[in-house]
């Protein structure tokens, strides 16, 4: 195994995901990229992972994983610890959006956008944390998005499933800073990755009809996200420097890419906020990271 550290990253059948699997491989760390359906669909996804580990003797390993399963996560995470014997990094990557007039999405698909986006990082948190708390040490990243902080019209239930995952975060960054486990979020602007071909639309399209004006506002976003010439790359080299940050100095989120400055303004003030918060409970020492290690 490299010796830089284990870093396990959901979704990485291609954009960000697959992008960082060969980056954070490349600059020394033994990663396991998941990917679901591994012998199904995503088999070509997988075995170009595989080709790229021989070719450059990277420590890169393709292992299966369903952020919506229970028991895919479990196993892949009891099956990297016993082949890594631990589990540094989890970067929580997987995910997927939605444009359309919020009315039109149906339950099962406010459902499954949530279970994918938000308890799909709940769900892999909990499956490494019983080895993080054994390490004494850990770094969470959840893939979060601006999104996670300004809300995007006809994007709403993605939106939505953002501002959950930066609650998840912060949460997590909270209960575990005592147990020097470091939780964060990434906020990526928008990227050319396949993420706007597999995007979805509303399922009762004749929710639609009762709208005006409105219905144009899916077209106009949709081309405008879909225009980014941003370089994806961006994303895997954040979460090498995030990585490196020494454990205590990292921040709680990180905003990467151009537009939307105000995600940044909001971040600043959300932290004083949150630190009047914790002030005013009385808990701010609680919730103040420690390294269970010496430096
Ligand atoms: N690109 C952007 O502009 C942008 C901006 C901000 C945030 N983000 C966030 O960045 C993350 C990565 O997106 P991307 O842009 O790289 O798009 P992408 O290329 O579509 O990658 C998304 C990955 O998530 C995987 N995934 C979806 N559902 C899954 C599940 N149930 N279990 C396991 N994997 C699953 C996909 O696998 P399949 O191939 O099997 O579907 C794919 O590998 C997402 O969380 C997204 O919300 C993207």
């Amino acid at each position: 195994m490299a010796d830089k550290g284990v870093v396990v990253i959901t979704g990485a059948s291609s954009g960000f995901g697959r992008l960082a699997a060969g980056f954070l491989a490349r600059n020394g760390y033994t990663v396991f990229a998941t990917l679901r359906d591994l012998t199904g669909r995503n088999a070509p996804a997988a075995e170009a992972l595989r080709e790229l580990a021989r070719k450059e003797s990277l420590d890169l390993h393709a292992a299966e994983m369903d952020v919506t399963e229970d028991d895919s996560v479990e196993g892949c995470i009891r099956d990297v610890v016993g082949r890594a014997g631990r589990v540094d990094v989890l970067v929580n990557n997987a995910g997927f959006g939605y444009i359309g007039l919020l009315e039109s999405f149906d339950l099962e698909q406010a459902r499954r956008i949530f279970d994918t986006n938000v308890l799909g990082a709940h769900r892999t948190i909990r499956a490494v944390l019983p080895q993080m708390h054994r390490q004494g040490a850990g770094l969470l990243i959840q893939i979060s998005s601006g999104a996670g902080r300004v809300v995007i019209p006809s994007m709403g239930l993605y939106c939505a499933s953002k501002f959950a995952l930066e609650a998840l975060t912060d949460g997590y960054r909270y209960e575990l800073a005592d147990a020097g486990i470091d939780c964060v979020c990434v906020q990526p602007g928008a990227y050319p990755t396949e993420i706007f071909e597999k995007i979805e639309t509303g399922a009762d399209v004749a929710r639609e009809s009762a709208y005006g004006a409105s219905r144009e506002l899916a077209n106009v976003i949709g081309n405008a996200l879909k225009a980014s010439t941003a370089d994806p790359m961006d994303v895997p080299r954040a979460l090498l420097d995030i990585i490196e940050t020494p454990a205590g100095r990292r921040a709680p989120r990180y905003r990467v890419g151009r537009g939307a400055p105000g995600v940044e303004a909001l971040n600043a003030l959300s932290a004083e906020v949150q630190e009047q918060i914790v002030s005013a409970f009385g808990v701010a020492e609680l919730t103040k990271f420690r390294s269970r290690h010496r430096p």
